[in-house]
């Protein structure tokens, strides 16, 4: 059930009617369900039963402390892509161990910090990465933990901006090259290769691109175990999309449920799994809310102007990506289509053409399945303080980030006149 009801015609998330929220701490603002999270988690971990697994929330879908807190209490791992994530977890009480670190571009500074801390897992992008890291490994005195994150040339058939397991991307290293990196594992004195690997595209609504990319992966798996490199763990990345519009997505137990079966397939069930999912365990906990400033109306167009901008929530206007807008309020009335627009100076910051809406100005606008890249991905662009995020738990909520100041804005900068002294 979504967590999103109308009561007495005014819309609200578990117990707290959303614009209760923006009466008190203004708009616009991110609004997160703890239940809606939990659940999501919980149905993770249901359809994992006794598989030896690992849920690896991937960070970059929200970042937000009091979410990797409530994911860290339940027993969740993280998949962190920066030294950045990295402390996120840490300082909402995650578990080192339980971490995982992908993306093609680590640094030796976040090499280092992760080895101290002694993380779960390196996901290894490339060769040259392979070998800085058994480089800091060895100035360290420890071994690292290596997972070869391998490029399965799989179409996800998504958002081209999002698909990673085509030969053409930047991401992971061709199968062929990986297994020889395997075999010759000797090669790296400070690195233990512990797992595999492969994340194919965020947003998938179909199984079968999943189903493609392990029927490549799995049977390599299976060929080194019989050479005598084994493996303990299978990462299967994330990628699970959700419903925004009229996707219909898989289910969370339709999805491990194929992963596991594929698993047993190739005889490798007693392997444990490692999931990323991002998305699917935070888009539908959130929502932004934003106020409507105007109503505008030319011969060409009607528009409701709102406070929140593309700098708020960008995955309209970089992905032409469609999410809901619903009023706050149930108004009697003839709905009439608003292009629903912020007051960012870009033509592309549109969140949804011809809507059909009963408002007024003033009315609260909600935007739904704002919880995966919504906050993550904003930006103060027109010298916009970014909104503030709040946590609704029951009948309560929690501001748990506070709306940005002008000072905020302005945090570290200073000004240098011509002929200052450095
Ligand atoms: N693991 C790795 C290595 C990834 O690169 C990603 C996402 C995930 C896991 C989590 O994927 P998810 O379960 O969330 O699909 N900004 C885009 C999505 C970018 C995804 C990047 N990688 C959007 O707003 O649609």
């Amino acid at each position: 059930m979504s967590v999103l009801t109308y009561r007495d015609e005014r819309l609200f998330m578990e117990d707290v009617a959303l614009a209760d929220i923006v009466s008190m701490i203004g708009s616009p603002c991110y609004v997160y369900s703890r239940r809606a999270l939990t659940d999501a988690y919980r149905a993770f971990r249901e359809a994992l039963d006794v598989q030896r697994s690992l849920v690896c929330y991937a960070v970059k879908a929200n970042g937000n402390l009091a979410l990797l807190a409530t994911l860290a209490d339940l027993g969740a791992g993280f998949d962190i892509v920066s030294r950045g994530e990295l402390e996120r977890v840490l300082a909402a009480g995650g578990d080192p161990a339980r971490v995982v670190f992908s993306g093609v571009g680590k640094t030796e500074g976040e090499m280092r910090r992760a080895l101290e801390l002694g993380i779960r897992c390196f996901n290894v992008e490339s060769v040259a990465e392979l070998a800085r890291l058994d480089t800091i490994a060895g100035t360290l005195g420890v071994r690292a933990p290596v997972s070869l994150r391998v490029n399965p040339d799989v179409d996800a058939g998504t958002h081209h901006y999002i698909a990673t397991g085509l030969k053409e991307n930047k991401f992971g290293i061709p199968l062929a090259e990986a297994v020889a990196c395997y075999r010759e594992g000797s090669r790296y004195p400070h690195l233990s290769f512990v797992g595999i690997d492969c994340h194919i595209g965020s947003q998938l609504t179909d199984l079968r691109p999943f189903g493609d990319a392990l029927d490549r992966v799995l049977p390599e798996v299976a060929g080194l175990r019989r050479a005598g490199v084994a493996l303990t763990h299978v990462d299967v990345g994330g990628g699970l999309g959700v419903r925004y519009r009229d996707e219909r997505p898989p289910t969370i137990a339709a999805y491990v449920a194929l992963v596991r079966e594929r698993l047993a397939a190739h005889g490798l069930q007693d392997l444990e799994l490692i999931l990323e999912p991002g998305r699917a365990l935070v888009a539908a906990a959130g929502v932004l809310a934003t106020r409507v400033e105007y109503i505008k109306e030319t011969d060409a167009k009607r528009f409701a102007i709102v406070d929140a901008g593309m700098n708020d929530l960008i995955r309209p206007a970089l992905y032409g990506a469609w999410q809901s807008v619903t009023a706050a309020r149930r108004r009697v009335g003839p709905a009439r289509e608003y292009d629903v627009v912020g007051p960012v100076c870009e033509s592309a910051d549109v969140f949804g053409r011809g809507r059909p809406l009963v408002i007024e100005s003033g009315d609260i606008l909600v935007i739904g399945e704002a919880g995966a890249y919504g906050f993550a991905m904003s930006s103060q662009y027109n010298a916009r303080p970014r909104p503030a995020e709040v946590l609704v738990d029951g009948a309560r909520f929690h501001v748990v980030r506070r709306r940005e100041t002008y000072e905020d804005l302005m945090r570290g900068e200073c000004v240098v006149r011509a002929g200052s002294r450095s």
